[in-house]
């Protein structure tokens, strides 16, 4: 039995903010500060939501923040000419389209379209081939949060065992790609695994740490996992709940209550890694404006 260390990624991603907000006063002399665009298109609750929450966490540490809301019926044309326009306006340093998009707009392109020094999501293919060759890049915000919580709880990432369940470009690939690289907090010996696996627990209980992204609730359960793992559970998914308020309740990929009895340090859902993704936007968004305005 472990004396099981819980992740708080709240408060984590708390101390991140107050450290952002502090940097960004500093600036103020200067008389410039970050600037963020998130541009939405279409009604989608959960992506109003989250672009609401990252429009407020700019507000709250000083920095410049605005959402373009556009029409479902905007064309790719039109957005493709949006950003451009703010690829070339020195009053935002950060780009996020908040995705999905509609079908009739072609996400790559749009995603191609982000000029590279403004691309705080890591998602375009410039940023994801220098993460994999190890080159200076925004790291993809989720997977930089993960690494961001190993780093600060002084969770040993040298030579150990990391499996990654699941192989998404926003979560699977990036996180598998950092902790490889040969430098502090990473050096990780890595496993990718997902669903095509006849049996993932055959990988999933080698992990010294296990990643899991597979966005299926409960999914790991105690036996897939081995004694001391540190678990890192980046699943969001409703299930029904009639005793919740909303009638339903978000858990993650882990079967939280067995598997954190065998875990050394563990994240609960929520407060674990969702928190951080919003902190390591702020993040990239604060090193793109050092980078554009050239503030070391
Ligand atoms: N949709 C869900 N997660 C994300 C994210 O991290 N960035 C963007 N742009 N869209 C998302």
């Amino acid at each position: 039995m472990y004396n099981m260390i819980l992740i708080d990624g709240k408060a984590t991603a708390q101390a991140i903010r107050n450290e952002l907000k502090e940097k960004v006063q500093q600036l103020e002399s200067s008389g410039k500060v970050p600037g963020l665009v998130t541009i939405i298109v279409g009604d989608n609750p959960a992506s109003q939501l989250y672009v609401n929450m990252k429009s407020k966490a700019c507000i709250e540490i000083g920095m410049k923040s605005k959402i373009e809301r556009l029409d479902e019926s905007i064309t790719e044309e039109e957005l493709l000419r949006l950003v451009e326009r703010y690829n070339n306006d020195n009053d935002y340093h950060g780009i996020l389209v908040q995705l999905p998009i509609p079908k009739h707009i072609n996400e790559d392109k749009v995603i191609e379209t982000i000029s590279v020094l403004k691309d705080v999501d890591g998602f375009h293919p410039v940023s994801t081939g220098n993460l994999m060759i190890g080159k200076e890049t925004f790291f993809p915000c989720t997977p930089y949060g993960i690494v961001e919580l190993l780093k600060r709880y002084n969770i040993e990432t040298k030579g150990k065992h990391v499996v990654v369940v699941g192989r998404s470009n926003i979560v699977g690939k990036p996180i598998a790609n950092m902790m490889l690289q040969k430098k502090e907090h990473a050096n990780s010996i890595v496993t990718v695994c997902h669903s095509a696996a006849e049996d993932l627990s055959q990988y999933t209980r080698q992990a010294d740490i296990l990643i899991a992204a597979i966005g299926r609730a409960n999914f790991i359960n105690a036996d897939m996992v081995k004694d001391g793992v540190v678990v890192i559970d980046v699943g969001i998914n409703r299930i029904d709940d009639a005793d919740a308020p909303k009638g339903f309740r978000v858990v993650g990929d882990v079967d939280f209550e067995n598997v954190s009895k065998k875990a050394s340090h563990i994240t609960p859902v929520p407060k674990g890694v969702g928190p951080m993704t919003i902190a390591m936007l702020l993040v990239n968004t604060y090193e793109a404006f050092t980078k554009i305005e050239k503030i070391s």
